[in-house]
């Protein structure tokens, strides 16, 4: 019993290894899986699912209409889990997304108020992201844009934004302009708080399908990251919010935010 319970609350630490709640789409759109690990959408501990499940709510949205999507829990082996649900069968463009407002969390040092969101919107043009992005309300959030999907697109005003793009400071970052750099595709990571740019510096780390790591770039709001040309690829940021407050009688030092996003590249 002891054991289980140190486990159940080892997850939040804030290193490398932390556990998120990582989201993805079937090929088909048929389905979304959710996984609970240190590992982008690899299954995790079917025991640390029980900790979050009846706080987790997954919502698809479009113009029209917003739906709460019903999942179950599915088994990976003998220890691991996930969580799987059918979608309905909406074409896309649509906003889908997960929030899973944890709660007080103390074990890793200070008390924190933690709060885990996900996404994986579906989108066919760099245009949608005007309104999908309007229709994603998860307090903090992540998004993987990609420019130069499909068609070609031209200029980052496609993807949503009106603002300019850093200089490609960092080593894993893409020069501005660039569709593509040393074999790898330039994509726009975007981060956003209460539905705003979030502006203070946050580590964005993309991973590829098997939950290595591909770059971490250090992102004001929007950065453009180096990904594979094609396939899978999720991204992760880590907020701290240091407001105090209260939440259910207990008083909190910070509110511990932490998003993921997955999408998939497909450049023609
Ligand atoms: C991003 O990661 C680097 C390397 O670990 C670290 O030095 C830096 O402080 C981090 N930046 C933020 C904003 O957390």
């Amino acid at each position: 019993m002891f054991v289980l319970r140190a486990c159940l609350f080892a997850f939040a630490t804030t290193g490398a290894n932390s556990h998120y709640i990582w989201q993805d789409v079937s090929d088909d759109l048929e389905s979304t899986s959710l996984t609970f690990s240190e590992h982008a959408g690899q299954p995790g501990m079917r025991a640390f699912l029980d900790g979050i499940k009846d706080k987790l709510s997954i919502t698809q949205a479009t113009a029209d209409d917003t739906t709460e999507v019903a999942f179950s829990e599915k088994r990976d082996g003998a220890v691991n889990g996930e969580f799987f649900a059918p979608l309905p069968n909406v074409a896309p463009p649509y906003a889908l997304e997960a929030a899973c407002p944890y709660g007080i969390f103390t074990e890793a040092g200070p008390t924190a108020l933690l709060k885990y969101y996900t996404s994986s919107p579906q989108i066919t043009t760099p245009n949608d992201w005007f309104p999908v992005q309007d229709l994603l309300k998860n307090q903090f959030e992540v998004t993987l844009r990609d420019p130069y999907m499909s068609t070609g697109g031209k200029v980052v005003d496609e993807v949503g934004l009106k603002v300019g793009l850093g200089a490609g400071l960092f080593e894993d970052e893409c020069p501005s302009g660039e569709n593509s750099i040393d074999g790898m595709a330039c994509i726009v990571a975007v981060v956003r708080f209460n539905g705003e740019l979030h502006e203070p510096a946050v580590n964005v780390t993309t991973f590829d399908a098997s939950g290595d790591t591909i770059s971490i770039v250090e992102c004001e709001s929007v950065c453009i990251m180096k990904v594979p040309m094609s396939g899978s690829v999720f991204a992760a940021v880590q907020f701290k919010e240091m407001t105090p407050g209260t939440f259910e009688g207990t008083e909190y030092e910070y509110v511990d935010h932490w998003a993921t996003t997955s999408t998939v590249i497909k450049r023609d």
